[in-house]
Formats: C-alpha cells, structure tokens, sequence
C-alpha cells in the first residue's frame, strides 16, 4: 500500500502541501481533485519521489521514500507508473520508442520481449497501427492513452495519473475513465487519479479525496461526496461560481453591476 503521513511541501515560504495524510490500499483507485493550483501534481511528484516533501513521509509497501536510500528509491520508483499531466511524451521519437523507452533504458529486457510488451500494452489501451507515428500525429485522447502504454509497460503495480482526461471531449473522457477501470481489473493495479472531472471521478474511484489551499478537506466514498454537507465540496463537485471557494475580484466586481 502507499502511506502518505503529515506530508507537508514548502516552496520558499510558499506553503504548498500541509500534513497531508492518506492511504492506498491494494487494488483500490483514489481519485484526488481540487481546484488548479491546490497542490495535486505536487503531491503526486513527492508520491513518485521526483521531489522531496519539506516534511513528512511516504510509504510504499512499508519503505519510506523519503528517507531510504537511492536504490531504495530506484526500487521503489519501479513499481510506480507515472501518467504526466501533458503525456510527456518525446516528440522526435515514434509512439514506440516513447513506450519502449524505459524498458530500453532502465531493464535489461531482451529486444523481441521488449516489442512484444510494447504491441501489448498499445493494444491493452486500444491503440492500433500508431508505431511508427510521431506524438505530432496523434491526436489528444490518443496522447493521453500512449502517455499510458508507457505507464504500464514496467508493469506496476501502482500507476498515479495527473489529469488523465483534461482536453478531451465527454467521449474520449469516457473511453479513458473505461480504460482506467479496465487496466484495474485486468492489471490489479492499484491507482491515484488526479482530476477534475467530476464524471470521471464518480466512475473510476472507489474513494474521493479533496485538496483545498494544500490541505485535505474531505476523504470520502462517492456516495459521501455526492451527499456531503462540507460547503467548499459541495461547490467543487457542482462546478459552480457561488460558495466559500475564493473565486476571482472580476467576479465579485461584475456581482456588483
Ligand atoms: N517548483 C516550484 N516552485 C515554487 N512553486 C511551485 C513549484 N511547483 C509548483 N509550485 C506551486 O505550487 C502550487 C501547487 O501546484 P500544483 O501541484 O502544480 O497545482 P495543481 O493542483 O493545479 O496540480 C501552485 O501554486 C504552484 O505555483
Ligand atoms: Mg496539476
């Protein structure tokens, strides 16, 4: 499981991320949402050990990343999938080079294994005949579903996406809240969401965790989200203007006329 404990993250005097606390246990899939600029991608880059929290640790399967070693680390890093918020992908290298590009780099996987893995997981997040394309050529909801292949490729067994279906239409949405829910089942992958989305959410997670100003404000089932009487939740999973979350002076400028 991943145990994040009182993790707390400080640009400068910029407190980002305050004792954060939360729990992944094995085969469940957590969605975090929260406004933009509330601190998801941080909290996902301490997860993955790609920064290091000002306080506070993080465990995976029991090995505190934040304090073990650098193989440790490397170790720990193997069994996490990281789904970058823009896919991230390299854009002079073909679809699969990108996803081959980690098991070329990091294992000592044989050639045909490695093509192999790679048709495999194209295929897994139902992508055909895109090989020998460049990331240029794809459209977003295609991006987004090769930003994955390579996730999966190391066969983690935790993946952490950052706004998996930010860009793309209710549709491809719907296709990559389908493939989320697919490559739990198939993979028993054990999962991080960061989004938006409300719909999304409510269909990939078996718990929702909100982040308000770097802090946790609730942590609950679906059902608890849709039925919670916390006013700043209520706002977000609405999606509306009107509640306690600051929106910008404009606004309440434009009240007044
Ligand atoms: N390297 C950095 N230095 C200073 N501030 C940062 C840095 N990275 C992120 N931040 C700030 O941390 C806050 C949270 O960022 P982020 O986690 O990316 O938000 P989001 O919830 O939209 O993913 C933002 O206000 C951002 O400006
Ligand atoms: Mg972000």
């Amino acid at each position: 499981m991943i145990k994040v404990q009182d993790l707390s993250k400080q640009f400068g005097s910029k407190r980002v991320l305050r004792n954060v606390n939360l729990e992944v246990n094995d085969g469940e899939t957590v969605v975090i949402i929260g406004a933009s600029g509330t601190g998801k991608s941080i909290m996902l880059k301490n997860i993955v050990g790609l920064i290091k929290p000002t306080s506070g640790a993080i465990y995976v399967d029991g090995v505190d990343i934040t304090k073990c070693s650098s193989n440790d680390l490397h170790e720990s890093q193997k069994k996490m999938g990281y789904v970058f918020q823009e896919a991230a992908l390299f854009d002079s290298l073909t679809i699969e080079e990108n996803v081959a590009f980690g098991l070329r780099t990091l294992t000592n996987l044989g050639e045909d294994e490695i093509i192999n893995r790679v048709a495999h997981c194209l295929e897994m997040v139902g992508l055909e005949n895109v090989e020998d394309l460049k990331p240029s050529e794809l459209s977003g909801g295609m991006k987004k579903r090769a930003g994955i292949a390579r996730a999966i490729a190391y066969q983690p067994k935790y993946i952490l996406y950052d706004e998996p279906t930010t860009g793309l239409d209710p549709i491809m949405t719907d296709v990559i809240s389908d493939l989320i829910i697919s490559l739990r089942k198939h993979l028993k992958i054990t999962s991080i969401a960061v989004t938006h989305d409300m719909k999304s959410a409510y269909k990939i997670a078996d718990r929702i965790m909100m982040l308000y100003k770097g802090e946790v404000i609730f942590n609950g089932t679906p059902e608890e989200t849709r039925k919670t009487d916390n006013a700043v939740v209520r706002q977000f999973v609405e999606g509306s203007s009107r509640g306690p979350i600051e929106t910008d002076r404009t606004f309440k400028e434009m009240e007044k006329i």
